[in-house]
Order: structure tokens, then C-alpha cells, then sequence
């Protein structure tokens, strides 16, 4: 294996600045996850090391962002397995902190808020996940920054940095690119589409959670959302509530919500999907149970 794998802030550092300088590199990219990953993360990766000299991976299961103890502790750890598929794409580095070096003095006292935009769709239902996903990925995107400039040298540029993230978590997308444009970090924000299997789902961690009966019925989340996007495409009223009936026609999946809004604001674009054809941006979110386990999925409208 070419990757190497690093445990602190320290070590990250040194390695990522000793690999821009061996490389001549002008760019680094950071590609933070939480492990146990899929071909969506894989394609993470991939465009990251398809942009940049030196990419950076983080696995770090976030104690800040989980609602329940059970679940953290559930959370699937898979580091070898991770490893590998960071390195099949070409991932320099891998920096797997452990919590005591992520938090040292426990919770961290100042967090960031994540605001108004947190509190609905996926935040309704999990409340301050979205404050502890960003104060969060506010640290990995430090840790993650580029050390030193190019040949080291006064005056010199620095190197370009950029983070991916999935539009897979479409409302953590928005949040993120909020924090930074808000708060002004030094980085580029890329979004990277969402990786379906051939029959339309779209990947996730929790889809090994499945039965193979639940797996068919969570079919429906991707074919409600293709109705959405085919009228959007044909300058046609987007008909929320017929694709919502779609939907609610299969017995193994209950609704949380599926509306289209506005991909910056999550403000819902309603009056544009009635009656009349859809004109502009938009994106319609989807959320339900399918048997045990809760799945979102997203489509990006432009028309
Ligand atoms: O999307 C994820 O995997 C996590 O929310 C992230 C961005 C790595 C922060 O823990």
C-alpha cells in the first residue's frame, strides 16, 4: 500500500507539507468522511485526486454529531477495509484521529451554530446534529489546509485547498458552503453528485441495513424523485403531490418529507410546483423509513 495513515494533527501536518514539496505540488485536497465507506465516497476521492497533488482523507466517527450513544457505538469502523479504497484511488494520506486528539479537554467549549437552516428537514428530526457536524468539519478543514507555501519561499503562493463533499447530504452541502462563506475559510467547497446502484438507489452506509424486500421498496424514493426531475426537464408543473402518492402507495416505506426548495436557502419553492411549469434551480429532498432504517435522497432541478 502507497497510502499512509497518520493519527494527529502534528504528524498530518509534517506529512502533507513533506508531500507538496516532493511533488512540486500546487494544490491540496481533502476529502473528510467518517469511514466505513462505498463507491460514493470512492468517487469522493477520486475527483479530489483527479483535481489536486496531494489529497488528504479523514476517517473520524464524530461523537458531536450523533443524538444517541447506541448509534455512535454502532457506527461501522472499517479502517482496513477504508484504507484500501482510499488507496486504490490514489489518496496520499489518511489522517484517523483518535477522539482524544480531536477533542482534547472533552466537548469542546465554543462549537459553531449552525442556524436556521438547520432546523428543518433532516435537523427536525435530529437536533443538534447539524452544530456538531460543522464545529466538526470547521477543524477537519484546518487540519486539512495546506502547511507551507510552494518552495517554502517568502512571497510564494499559496497552494490552492479544496474539500468534497457529497450532494448525497444535500442540507450538510448547503451548511458547509454556508460556514465558509460566512466565516470565511480558505477553502474551496466541491460538491460531488450523488453514486447510484444501476436500479437508481442511491449508496449509502446504511443500505447494508436493508432486508432485500426493504431494499425494492426504498426503490421507490429515486423513482419519485426521476418523476420530479422528467417534469422539471420538460417545463412541466412538478406535481409534488401525485409523486408524494407514489410513494405513500408502498407499504415498507413511511414519509418523512419530500418537497422541492431552493438549494441555498432549503426555503421550500412550493408555489413554483404547482400548477404552473417549474422555471429556475431547485432541488427536491426526499426523506423516509424504509422498514428499520432512514434513508434521504436528493435530485438537482435546473430548468
Ligand atoms: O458526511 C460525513 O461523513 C460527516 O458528516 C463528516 C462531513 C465527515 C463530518 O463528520
Amino acid at each position: 500500500m502507497a497510502i499512509q495513515l497518520v493519527t494527529t494533527a502534528a504528524q498530518l501536518r509534517t506529512e502533507s507539507a513533506r508531500l507538496l514539496t516532493q511533488k512540486g505540488g500546487t494544490s491540496q485536497g481533502l476529502v473528510p468522511t467518517m469511514g466505513a465507506l462505498h463507491e460514493g465516497h470512492a468517487q469522493l476521492a477520486r475527483t479530489a485526486v483527479e483535481q489536486n497533488d496531494v489529497v488528504v482523507a479523514s476517517i473520524f466517527v464524530n461523537p458531536l454529531q450523533f443524538g444517541q450513544a447506541v448509534d455512535l457505538e454502532r457506527y461501522p469502523r472499517t479502517l482496513e477495509a477504508d484504507l484500501a479504497v482510499l488507496d486504490a484511488e490514489g489518496v496520499d494520506l489518511v489522517f484517523a484521529p483518535g477522539v482524544d486528539e480531536v477533542y482534547p479537554d472533552g466537548e469542546p467549549m465554543v462549537r459553531i451554530t449552525a442556524g436556521p437552516m438547520a432546523g428543518k428537514w433532516e435537523g427536525a428530526s435530529r437536533p443538534g446534529h447539524f452544530d456538531g457536524a460543522l464545529t466538526v468539519v470547521a477543524k477537519l478543514l484546518h487540519y486539512g489546509m495546506p502547511g507551507t507555501a510552494i518552495g517554502g519561499a517568502t512571497g510564494a503562493a499559496l497552494p490552492a485547498y479544496r474539500a468534497y463533499f457529497g450532494q448525497k447530504d444535500a442540507q450538510q452541502l448547503a451548511l458547509v458552503r454556508r460556514m465558509v462563506a460566512d466565516l470565511n475559510f480558505p477553502v474551496e467547497i466541491v460538491p460531488v453528485p450523488i453514486v447510484r446502484s444501476p436500479d437508481g438507489l442511491a449508496l449509502s452506509s446504511r443500505n447494508r441495513f436493508l432486508s432485500a424486500g426493504e431494499r425494492e421498496a426504498a426503490l421507490v424514493l429515486s423513482r419519485a424523485l426521476r418523476l420530479i426531475e422528467d417534469r422539471a426537464n420538460a417545463h412541466e408543473p412538478l406535481d409534488l403531490e401525485s409523486a408524494k402518492a407514489l410513494v405513500e402507495s408502498q407499504p415498507l416505506v413511511e414519509l418523512d418529507y419530500f418537497e422541492v426548495v431552493d438549494p441555498r436557502t432549503l426555503e421550500p419553492l412550493a408555489e413554483n410546483c404547482k400548477d404552473t411549469p417549474f422555471r429556475g434551480e431547485g432541488l427536491a429532498l426526499i426523506a423516509a423509513k424504509v422498514g428499520p432504517v432512514r434513508l434521504i435522497d436528493n435530485v438537482p432541478l435546473d430548468s
